[in-house]
């Protein structure tokens, strides 16, 4: 069946009020830009004419602006899931305006198949290449494509001349059976691949290709800075440290890494500490310090979902595909992130908190209990099932009248029963193997901001001592309520 060539407009014509729409991409990397936009535009006319439009919208993880922001400046969403993290995204979910499910992203695919949240009405794919047997070449993620196309009722692909089409061979397409006839996940190392380069998608169903030639719109990182730099030195130290008394092989064992500067800031720090033998990376996201790391020899694989580097280094990666297609893969998040993968293989995991407690449970994703900052993403399949997580945080935030380091998170998103190592630029705190109260205190001693030591250490005199968690609940959340009063933690006077 031959391909039709239509208008992004035409192709946003297609989308009806109240359809749920799939969009490819992982992080802005491989997300449709031309069709959303058309979208936005066509929903802003609707309003305008005084007729409802939303959708509802299922990704990989989070898009780029022409997604993402162009369909919540039309307040076009309806429900959004999963991991987001544009502006205006964030402000339509946190101002009550469109309804957000935060999820593990291991686990969307399935749930669409499962038929957890509704159909697929429309899928909109970015390809490097098609073809009329409905072959595609995806770009810099795969994200929940294979399901979503699957799935879906119609398929629009973004054709976009940004990704070369020589980019095929990149990506291993597998998509998981459903229980009772699920089969173990073929991937027994890092390299291993088990699916096919191209994902096949039904011709009948692609109603139109729209051409476009937009790069990925994926922001710089931060440079690093002190506290980037001496939390990257100190996980790696730990990692020495490890190594040097036999708890990892001397081989070493995959890192999987998470999102943002610190995780960036923790990937050099890795690379430059001579103690660390040159290692692999089954992880969800690669970074830009991934790619570097690879040109310094210090890794010598990495298989992730999605190349989330800024737009100079995805252009130096299209640039020498001989030198970086062998050394990685691609990977639907349903098997990046896979728990049964990321427990065999013994990833040692690296992510970051935005708030601990002293007991060793992690906010990743609520500002103040209440507040989305982005969303889970993949730190809850990796965390659970590692050989070894990791979770790091500068101690301090807000030019220090937030302690990162509080008696209770105002939000759960790991529990201290996943969480082995907690590790701030003040130091290190081994939680494996350690009660609530002995957890309290190594985080106390080693992780808490000087400005925060005492108030701390009062905090836990406060409650009973013979009870296993040693937390007086009336006063559990009283540096988030003067925070919240003052403008500033270091005012909490315990009762
Ligand atoms: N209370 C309130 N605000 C806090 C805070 C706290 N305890 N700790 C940090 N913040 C603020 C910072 O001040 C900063 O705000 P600003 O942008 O206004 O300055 C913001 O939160 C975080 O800074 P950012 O530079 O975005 O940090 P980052 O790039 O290192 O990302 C996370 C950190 C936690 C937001 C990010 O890693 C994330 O979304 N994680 C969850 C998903 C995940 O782990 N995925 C990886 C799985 S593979």
């Amino acid at each position: 069946m031959a391909l039709r060539f239509i208008t992004a407009e035409e192709a946003a014509s297609y989308i009806n009020h109240d359809d749920n729409v799939a969009f490819s991409g992982f992080t802005p990397a491989g997300a449709p830009k031309a069709v959303p936009t058309a979208l936005a535009e066509r929903a802003k006319k609707e309003h305008e004419a005084g007729r409802p439009f939303k959708i509802g919208m299922f990704t990989g993880a989070s898009t780029g602006d022409s997604l993402d922001g162009e369909l919540a400046r039309a307040n076009a969403v309806k429900f959004r899931t999963p991991y987001q993290s544009n502006k205006d995204m964030k402000n339509l979910i946190n101002s009550g305006q469109t309804e957000y499910f935060d999820m593990h992203l291991s686990q969307v695919a399935q749930e669409l198949r499962y038929r957890f949240m509704g159909d697929v009405d429309v899928a909109i794919i970015e390809a490097a290449d098609v073809n009329d047997k409905g072959e595609v070449v995806l770009t810099s993620s795969v994200g929940i494509s294979p399901t979503a196309a699957r799935l879906a009722k119609k398929v629009i692909i973004e054709l976009n001349a940004n990704h070369p089409a020589a980019i095929k061979g990149i990506h291993d397409i597998y998509e998981l059976q459903d229980p009772p006839i699920r089969r173990a996940v073929p991937v027994y190392t890092v390299k291993d691949l088990c699916g096919t380069p191209v994902l096949q998608i039904d011709p009948a169903k692609i109603i139109g290709v729209v051409e476009t030639n937009r790069p990925d719109e994926v922001g710089g990182f931060s440079p690093v800075d002190e506290v980037t730099a001496k939390i990257g030195d100190n996980v790696a130290k730990f990692l020495a440290s490890q190594i040097a008394k036999g708890i990892i092989p001397r081989e070493f064992l995959p890192i999987q890494s998470g999102v943002g500067n610190i995780a960036n800031a923790v990937l050099g720090s890795l690379g430059a500490n001579p103690e660390i033998p040159p290692f692999m990376m089954y992880t969800e996201v690669i970074q830009d310090a991934v790619i570097e790391l690879m040109k310094q020899g210090n890794l010598t694989f990495v298989s992730g979902c999605s190349l989330t580097v800024s737009p100079s280094v995805l252009n130096e990666i299209y640039a020498d595909l001989a030198f970086f297609k062998p050394k990685m893969v691609l990977r639907p998040q349903e098997i990046s992130n896979n728990p049964e993968v990321v427990r065999r293989l013994g990833l040692i995991t690296i992510n970051t908190a935005l708030e601990a407690d002293i007991y060793g449970n992690i906010n990743s994703t609520h500002v103040l209990g209440t507040t989305m900052m982005n969303g889970i993403g993949g730190s809850g399949d990796f965390t659970r099932n590692s050989f070894l997580s990791i979770f790091t945080c500068p101690s301090v935030a807000k030019k220090g009248a937030i302690s990162a380091i509080v008696p209770m998170v105002s939000h759960f998103d790991h529990s201290e029963h996943s969480v082995k190592v907690l590790i701030t630029e003040q130091g290190i705190a081994d939680l494996r193997g350690k009660s609530p109260s002995q957890r309290a205190q190594t985080i106390i001693e080693n992780c808490v901001h000087p400005d925060y030591k005492q108030l701390l250490w009062d905090f836990v005199k406060l409650g009973n001592k013979r009870m296993h968690t040693n937390l007086m609940l009336s006063e559990a959340f009283k540096m988030h309520t003067e925070f919240i009063a003052s403008g500033d933690m270091r005012n909490t006077k315990w009762a």
